[in-house]
């Protein structure tokens, strides 16, 4: 079977979506299926393209076992929505600007990632301007979220169609 291709954006992809790219790669490597997937992470916004993830995100990661040092952000490219079969915003304004991006023809689905993993339509919030409970909150969304969403991609029907909202 072909790997899924999963993109997480994010606006900086600094803090949220370097995380959910750790989580979920975490995660999926645990599973009996090892890494069935491909997992990349990308910003609306270039302005820290190049750089690793934030200093808060790789210390939190780090404390559950998850490495994500090497990851460098970049921003979001028209090739990304022929590329990926699932791209999962992190927050309705990413959602709101991937829509805006994406070239008519592209192929990927669009997500908020919370309604694609849980079925409830929620952001995981920004937490650049927060305090390390911010960073924890999302942490928690995030393998809330990933677990959840392994067990939905590990299922017979994989076809997502219609079984959620897409971009609104
Ligand atoms: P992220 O967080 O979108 O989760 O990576 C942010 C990172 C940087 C900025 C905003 C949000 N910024 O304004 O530079």
């Amino acid at each position: 079977m072909e790997k899924t291709r999963v993109l997480f954006v994010c606006l900086g992809n600094i803090c949220r979506s370097p995380l959910a790219e750790g989580v979920l790669r975490h995660l999926a490597a645990g599973t009996s299926r090892g890494l069935d997937m491909v997992v990349d992470s990308a910003g609306t916004g270039g302005w820290h393209q190049g750089k690793a993830p934030d200093a808060r995100s790789i210390r939190l990661a780090s404390s559950f076992g998850i490495d994500i040092s090497g990851l460098r952000a970049r921003k979001i490219e028209p090739r990304d929505f022929h590329d990926f079969d699932l791209i999962l915003a992190m927050d309705r304004g990413n959602l709101r600007d991937l829509s805006r991006l994406s070239p008519s023809e592209g192929r990927a689905e669009l997500h908020l990632f919370m309604d694609f993993a849980t079925g409830q339509a929620r952001d995981v919030p920004d937490p650049y301007d927060g305090d390390e409970a911010a960073f924890e909150a999302v942490y928690a969304m995030l393998l809330e979220g990933c677990g959840k969403m392994l067990d939905r991609l590990a299922a017979p029907d994989r076809s997502n169609s219609g079984k959620t909202s897409s971009v609104t």
